[in-house]
């Protein structure tokens, strides 16, 4: 797929996924769009636990009450950040936004590959629930998981919601 298609044909998908299985080959590729992504000073901050372990997939699935991707997930991509992330320059760090940009990248090559996915911070970061997870996982206490993704094959077809257009939100040369 085009990368421009992906841009377009990417969505925050939570609705049913099919029982196909998200083949580890794949995992991989998706990860490998996230490390390739750019990050502040090259810092290259966020790490990576993929989910295909049958027994933990179950816990995360039971976890979410409403979003039906997170309940259905074939696998699950949690992106790990420090909990007090360095300086790496002139003491600011950049790791929310490695972590963001990596999770950009990941997102566009799970369309790519035919799957489907939803960023998923603001539940993760209330009632304890990126702990519950971290400790699902063996992260340790001085890390946090930041994002998750829950990956399957979209028994559904949605599309991206409608982006205000780019004379309202781009300018040539001078804001508005
Ligand atoms: C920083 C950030 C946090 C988000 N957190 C969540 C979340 O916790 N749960 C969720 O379902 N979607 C979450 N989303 C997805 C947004 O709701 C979604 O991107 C937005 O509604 C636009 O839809 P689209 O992704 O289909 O274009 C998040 C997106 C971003 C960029």
């Amino acid at each position: 797929m085009d990368i421009f298609e992906a841009f377009q044909k990417r969505h925050s998908y939570r609705g049913p996924f099919t029982d196909s299985p998200v083949h580890t080959d794949d995992l991989k590729r998706i990860v490998s769009a996230g490390l390739a992504a750019p990050s502040g000073c090259n810092a290259q901050t966020t790490e990576f636990v993929i989910i295909d372990d049958e027994a933990i997939v179950g816990q995360i699935n039971r976890m979410h009450e409403s979003n039906i991707a997170m309940q259905q997930g074939k696998a699950y991509i949690a992106c790990v950040l420090d909990k007090e992330p360095k300086a790496v320059y002139e003491g600011l760090s950049f790791a929310v936004e490695d972590c963001a940009a990596a999770v950009e990248n990941m997102l566009l090559a799970i369309t790519a590959l035919g799957y489907a996915s939803v960023w998923v911070d603001g539940w993760l970061r209330k009632e304890g629930r990126a702990a519950d997870i971290a400790k699902m996982l063996s992260v340790p206490d001085t890390k946090t998981i930041r994002i998750i993704l829950p990956i399957g094959v979209p028994a559904e077809q949605r599309k991206q919601p409608d982006k205000k257009p780019l004379e309202e939100r781009a300018f040539f040369n001078k804001y508005k």
